[in-house]
C-alpha cells in the first residue's frame, strides 16, 4: 500500500485500486478526467516525489519528469501530487 499525498495536506491510502484516479475518487476528492484511458491528458497532475507505473501506456503529451496520468498509473511507492 502507497500514501499518496495531495496538495502538501490530504492523505489517502492507495489499496488496489485500477488506478490512481479510481483512488482519487474513492476517496472523494476532486479530480477532471475526461478519456479515462491515457489519450486526452485532462487528468495530467504535477508529481512531486515518488513514483507510478502505468498500467497503460498513456498516448496524451505530459511532462514526465513532473507530471503523471492518474487516469492510467498506479502508485509503486508513496507519492506526493498537486492537483491545484
Ligand atoms: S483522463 Fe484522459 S488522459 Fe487521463
Amino acid at each position: 500500500m502507497s500514501k499518496i499525498t495531495i496538495n502538501s495536506q490530504t492523505v489517502i491510502t492507495y489499496t488496489g485500486q485500477k488506478s490512481l484516479l479510481e483512488c482519487m475518487e474513492e476517496n472523494g476528492l476532486p479530480a477532471e478526467y475526461n478519456c479515462r484511458q491515457g489519450f486526452c491528458g485532462v487528468c495530467r497532475t504535477k508529481k512531486f516525489s515518488g513514483e507510478v507505473k502505468y498500467v497503460v501506456d498513456p498516448l496524451a503529451f505530459y511532462d514526465e519528469q513532473e507530471e503523471i496520468l492518474p487516469c492510467v498509473c498506479i502508485p509503486t511507492s508513496d507519492i506526493e501530487i498537486g492537483t491545484d
